[in-house]
């Protein structure tokens, strides 16, 4: 199974970051760092068929997939996976510092979470949307392990694009591990964990 994760978040702004202060000066991009950690981070490994696509409405969309990346220069904890991100963000335009950054190899995508599902709908993915108050996952777990492509759409740390009504209108199927509320990077380990071939 190709599993995909997305997460869009609307807060992430770089304009005051500071390495001292990352939740408080990047519009918690911490958040998106530890999303990335959880999804393609296997141990002493990256994931095999994982990937993570990151959509930040002030800074465009970033495809995380470990085929394209190198585990041995890749940056392996939050902070120093924000602090790069970070510099790849902000040196997009400059060829020359973003060689010296390990994250050059991430993929930039023109598409818009919106279109990204439009796109993989039409490709017959399977694609849930992880909400607390959706139906029960693990009633349905052995049906979406059968999917050879797997889409998870997961909020960031506010929940205004998982509830919102462009996402509500495409009628995708709402799933739940569980009624207590967990932080993003908990859900992509929980979904790894309980979609992991028995
Ligand atoms: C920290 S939670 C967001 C909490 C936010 N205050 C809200 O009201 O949506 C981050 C995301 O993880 C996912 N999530 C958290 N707990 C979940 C659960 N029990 N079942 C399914 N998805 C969950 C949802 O996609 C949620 O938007």
């Amino acid at each position: 199974m190709n599993l995909i994760f997305f997460i869009k978040s609307a807060t992430v702004d770089l304009e005051n970051y500071t390495i001292k202060d990352i939740p408080g000066s990047s519009g918690r991009l911490d958040v998106i760092s530890r999303c990335i950690l959880a999804a393609i981070l296997s141990n002493n490994n990256f994931e095999k068929k994982i990937e993570i696509w990151v959509f930040l409405d002030n800074y465009g969309t970033y495809t995380f997939n470990p085929e394209s990346l190198d585990y041995a220069n890749f940056p392996k904890n939050e902070l120093m996976l924000t602090d790069y991100f970070v510099n790849f963000l902000q040196k997009l335009n400059s060829k020359e510092e973003l060689n010296q950054n390990p994250l050059n190899s991430i993929k930039i995508s023109k598409l818009s979470i919106i279109e990204a599902i439009k796109k993989y709908q039409q490709r017959n993915y399977c694609i849930v949307v992880l909400k607390e108050d959706g139906k029960d996952f693990f009633k349905l777990r052995n049906i979406i392990q059968e999917k050879d492509n797997v889409i998870f759409v997961i909020g960031s740390q506010e929940g205004k694009f998982i509830n919102s009504k462009e996402l509500q209108a495409l009628n995708l199927p709402n799933l739940s591990i569980g009624t207590q509320s967990y932080l993003a990077s908990s859900v992509i380990r929980l979904i790894k964990l309980h979609l992991k071939p028995l």
